[in-house]
């Protein structure tokens, strides 16, 4: 059975047009509803549930994960880039690993899978530019994994062109993770990294993530932390101004950040703060003139293993998507404490708070 047909089957996808919770069947290139026959476009594995017009979000990653940027390559070719993000550090690795290795021996600790050998299930909300699915769809994983990234960008089919892998042990879905996904599938791990604040109604999306955890499996998500006050006031002010203009546009702007960044880049010079500053959020301690500047008055995002233009689209990933929420930690770890789930491990850099939880056994 072809690969997309059998993953079909086995998360028995449903129409979202439908109430009655009819099925989608695979007919080609169409996702075919068996009840009132609605046709959902289906291209190199990936289903369209979303609709052809997008919105300004999706605009906007549908350039930035596209295949002129090629972000997945780039991270490939300069697996140092990885350090440097916020994605490569938090305990998204450590969770990776765990999910590799229980795939390894397809070992899902779920009980109701009374010791069978069990697909590990991954829902990846906001897959973005696939480098989750590279880190865990791999050789000697694939046969123990079923993976279901979700994205309302349209670059899905040239990512799915660039991880052959994905096809044989899953599927992307062009879908708004602000609602469940139209299964009652549920997952051992549902993972969310930097995109439930790009979501209009982020309190939303994270109960349509939670719907999808099984009891005893775990969710992990990383947001925005909230910065000091004159770094979030120029935030909104450059937000206020960038968000609006079409995509390439807000692109183009976006090079001015870089080269600020570049200039305070090239001061090596080191600023002494004697005391803390709290009306700054700034703490006694030595800063480059760049980091002081760039972590508490202005994002100008420039590293020279990133060269100008992926400087440039962290830059435009800053200030031109139209939501952008940032949090405190204890906003956080409340959305939790609220759902009586337990917090295995939490932890904040400079840019994001992550936290990973597991839902109650039943
Ligand atoms: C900063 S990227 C993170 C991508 C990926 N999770 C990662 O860490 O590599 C944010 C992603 O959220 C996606 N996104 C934003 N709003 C969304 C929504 N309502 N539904 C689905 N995806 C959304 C964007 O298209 C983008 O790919
Ligand atoms: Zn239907």
């Amino acid at each position: 059975m072809e690969a997309t047909t059998r993953l079909f089957d086995s998360l028995a996808l449903c129409c979202p047009q439908c109430d009655s919770h009819e099925r989608l069947l695979v007919d080609g290139a169409w996702a075919r509803c068996t009840g009132c026959a609605a046709l959902w476009p289906v291209e190199e594995g990936c289903v369209d549930l979303y609709g052809a017009a997008g919105d300004s979000t999706a605009d906007h990653y549908t350039l930035q994960w596209g295949e002129e940027k090629n972000f997945l390559d780039f991270v490939r070719k300069q697996p140092d880039a990885k350090k440097i993000m916020p994605a490569g550090q938090l305990g998204w690795h450590d969770l990776f690993e765990e999910i590799r290795q229980r795939a390894r021996g397809s070992l899902t600790d779920n009980p109701s899978s009374n010791g069978q050998r069990e697909p590990v299930r991954v829902y990846d909300a906001a897959c973005g530019f696939g480098g989750i699915a590279e880190e865990l769809i791999q050789d000697d994983t694939k046969h123990g994994l079923l993976y279901v990234g979700a994205d309302i960008h349209q670059s899905l089919p040239a990512i799915v062109r660039r991880l052959p892998l994905l096809r044989e042990c899953g599927l992307l879905l062009r879908w708004d993770i602000s609602w469940p996904l139209p299964s009652d599938t549920v997952f051992d791990y549902v993972v969310c990294r930097a995109a439930l604040h790009h979501t209009p109604n982020p309190a939303r999306t994270f109960e349509a993530l939670c719907s999808h955890v099984r009891a005893g499996g775990q969710i992990a998500l990383s947001v925005y932390r909230k910065k000091g006050p004159a770094r979030e006031a120029l935030d909104d002010l450059y937000r206020a101004r960038i968000t609006p203009l079409p995509t390439r546009q807000a692109f183009e702007v976006s090079r001015q950040f870089t080269a600020l960044g570049k200039a305070l880049q090239s001061i090596h010079a080191k600023v002494s703060i004697d005391e803390d500053l709290p009306v700054f959020d700034i703490k006694k301690g030595e800063y480059s003139v760049q980091t002081l500047f760039y972590n508490h008055f202005l994002k100008c995002f420039y590293n020279p293993v990133f060269g100008e233009e992926y400087s440039t689209l962290v830059n435009f990933d800053w200030y031109h998507p139209p939501f952008a929420y940032r949090y405190d930690r204890a906003e956080v770890l409340d959305w939790f404490e609220q759902k009586g789930w337990n917090v295995l491990r939490a932890e904040s850099i400079e840019a994001q708070h992550y936290v990973l939880a597991q839902r109650p056994p039943e």
